[in-house]
């Protein structure tokens, strides 16, 4: 079976682990508000103006994101983080689509976890928020991977893997 190892402590989860890991997901969010906010200001050159618009419109997204995140730690009675995740910068165009890309490759990777752990936990609205944010992070990852000229990476790890509550 396909099982990853790291997949048992996550799969067994309490509402206070949940918590920590959004909190994780939630200074995930900060990143990418302040790298789409500066990046897609300093992103210059014809070839990449479609890129930037699209930058500040992630950058909208992300600041939602931050804001459901928020509400989903304190609907579990702990106090959201206020503390992002390392911005990456460069120079070069190119090397910043690239952190982001790879930035949202992780987010997706995590929220994928987070929908499953959710459910787990009987916190169905909760998966659903998780879901509708994904659908969003997706949509960053193409827009990223297509500015790049790069098909879209495939981050699923194993799916569908029985789910079951820490007993
Ligand atoms: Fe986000
Ligand atoms: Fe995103």
């Amino acid at each position: 079976m396909p099982e990853s190892k790291s997949s048992k402590n996550e799969v067994e989860i309490s509402r206070d682990r949940l918590a920590e890991l959004l909190n994780e997901d939630l200074a995930r969010e900060y990143q990418a508000i302040i790298s789409y906010v500066v990046y897609s200001q300093v992103l210059s050159g014809a070839e990449y103006m479609d890129i930037a618009d699209q930058l500040q419109i992630h950058a909208k997204q992300e600041l939602d994101h931050a804001l459901a995140i928020s509400r989903q730690i304190d609907y579990l009675g702990k106090m959201p983080a206020v503390t992002p995740k390392a911005v990456r910068t460069s120079k070069e165009a190119k090397e910043m689509l690239r952190f982001d890309l790879e930035n949202e490759n992780e987010t997706i990777r995590n929220y994928r976890d987070r929908v499953r752990q959710c459910e787990a936990l009987g916190e169905y609205a909760m998966a659903e928020q998780i879901r509708q944010i994904l659908v969003q992070e997706q949509d960053h990852q193409i827009d990223l991977a297509t500015a790049l000229g790069e098909d879209v990476p495939d981050v699923s790890g194993p799916q569908g893997q029985g789910l079951r509550k820490a007993s």
